[in-house]
């Protein structure tokens, strides 16, 4: 186990180097001619206003410069901070290429500091770019890629309280609609507008078929993840026929809403084509109550001090990674997930250092970073919890903490998107993988 003492000094020298590197880099870059206009609408509009406009999850929006010079000087903050826009991977290793990159460029954050310091001025409004067209908050995100989904299942209707701890709601529902078995290519969890964007905190809306125990995962949401798209030529086997099993997790913000209404949107291959490669979706690799301890047993943090837990998952076949999720709560500060691979060789393929329980992001790998396991790899998950002080989100470093669902109780999972292949559809990916790489290097 980790000392708590050498987490906590390599942590203060990771920041006193970070500080000297960005002080000495925003020296380079201090220009007096930067603009608003010009340098930086381009950059909110990219990263920034999907979350940031008046019909956004963001508190305020970003969209003129009347809006955004008031909340320059913070933005600058929570920009050189890396707290904005949320994206809690470790820059500095493991696998960078990921298909929903939310993050600033470090001349980005560099380019935002200096305008600011020079008075964040508005410049020239013909500089302007084009005006964003913001899709409704009531909208399907993936409709502009997929069209309308084929099919839509709903949650029953759940009263919100305004204030009050964690709440669940776990109806099950009749799952109509399909006549045969479809193979299902990407799916979408959308919680009511505005309401149900604020008060729903995660939710799975899992099938089960009929006459069967197996469960089919059709849809998995945490802030900041909302849909899945698989691959072309992979998909989800759906059958006909089942019930819906939600569980919806609802955090109370301080407005009520009745008959709060939960849609997962289903987008299927056409009929008649299955694809070559079936998928399980996001499966659960737990880091807590492990090897037929009962759940959570090891989580146990005394107060002001820190606890390592690492939760390992022998793979029973080759497979491919497409996503990684970490789940943790208040305490929760940093997950890795490694492989071992069967020659003893061990690679950090992600690592989360900045851990925030009010997101729940999930990052896909582009499709040539996607890690190719073979049979026998070991996934290692390594969950540091941090109860002191240090840690801003640490509602109270005082008490014991122990596991349980509530946010302010701990647990430690990662919902890591996977398929798993048979032997010769991995020697296969390994051929394709290579080609690719060669082709890279010969550019
Ligand atoms: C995925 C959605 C999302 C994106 C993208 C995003 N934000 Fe935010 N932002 C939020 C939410 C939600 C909050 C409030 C809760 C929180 O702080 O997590 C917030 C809070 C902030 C705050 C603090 C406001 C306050 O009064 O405390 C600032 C400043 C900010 N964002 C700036 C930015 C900037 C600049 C960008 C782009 C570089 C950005 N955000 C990208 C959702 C987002």
């Amino acid at each position: 186990m980790t000392h708590p003492l050498n987490f906590t000094r390599s942590g203060l020298l990771q920041a006193i180097v970070g500080c000297l590197c960005s002080c000495l880099t925003i020296t380079a870059v201090a220009q007096t001619d930067l603009t608003y206009s010009r340098d930086v609408a381009p950059i909110l509009q990219e990263k920034c206003v999907t979350c940031h406009n008046p019909e956004g999850i963001g508190p305020m929006s970003l969209m003129t410069y009347e809006q955004v010079r008031p909340f320059a000087p913070i933005i600058k903050d929570r920009t050189t901070k890396r707290i904005m826009p949320p994206w809690h991977i470790d820059p500095t290793t493991g696998i960078q290429q990921f298909k929903n990159d939310a993050s600033l460029s470090d001349a980005q954050i560099e380019l935002i500091a200096a305008w600011v310091d020079s008075g964040a001025l508005r410049g020239d409004p013909a500089d302007l770019p084009p005006p964003l067209e913001i899709p409704s908050g009531s909208a399907w995100q993936l409709a502009a890629e997929m069209g309308p989904p084929d099919l839509v299942i709903r949650s029953t209707p759940y009263d919100v309280i305004a204030n009050g701890q964690d709440q669940w709601w776990d109806p099950q529902v009749p799952f109509i609609g399909l006549d045969k078995e479809r193979f299902l290519r990407a799916a979408e969890f959308k919680p009511s507008y505005p309401l149900g964007k604020r008060v729903v905190h995660h939710g799975h809306a899992v099938l089960i078929p009929e006459g069967e125990k197996r469960e089919v995962a059709l849809a998995r949401y945490g802030v900041g993840k909302s849909y899945e798209i698989f691959p072309e030529g992979t998909g989800m086997r759906v059958p006909p026929n089942g019930r819906i099993e939600w569980n919806l997790h609802y955090f109370p913000v301080g407005t009520p809403g009745d008959d709060d209404v939960v849609e997962v949107g289903l987008w299927f291959y056409p009929e008649g084509q299955q694809p070559e490669l079936e998928t399980v979706g996001e499966a659960m690799f737990r880091v807590d109550g492990l090897n037929g301890m009962m759940r959570g047993q090891d989580i146990l943090i005394p107060p002001n001090s820190y606890q390592v837990l690492t939760g390992t998952h022998v793979l029973q076949s080759p497979a491919v990674i497409h996503s990684y999720r970490p789940h943790i709560h208040m305490r929760g500060k940093v997950m890795s997930m490694e492989a071992i691979y069967p020659d003893g060789r061990k690679e950090v393929l992600s690592q989360v250092d900045k851990y925030n329980h009010n997101w729940q992001i999930s990052y896909l790998y582009a499709e040539e970073a996607k890690p190719l396991l073979p049979t026998g790899t070991v996934l290692q998950f390594t969950t540091v919890f941090d109860n002191t002080a240090n840690n801003p989100l640490n509602p109270d470093p005082n008490q014991w903490v122990v596991f349980g669902r509530r946010g302010v109780d701990e647990m430690s999972h990662a919902w890591v998107g996977i398929t798993y292949l048979n032997e010769e559809q991995f020697a296969a990916a390994v051929v394709e993988r290579n080609a690719q790489q060669n082709t890279l290097r010969l550019d």
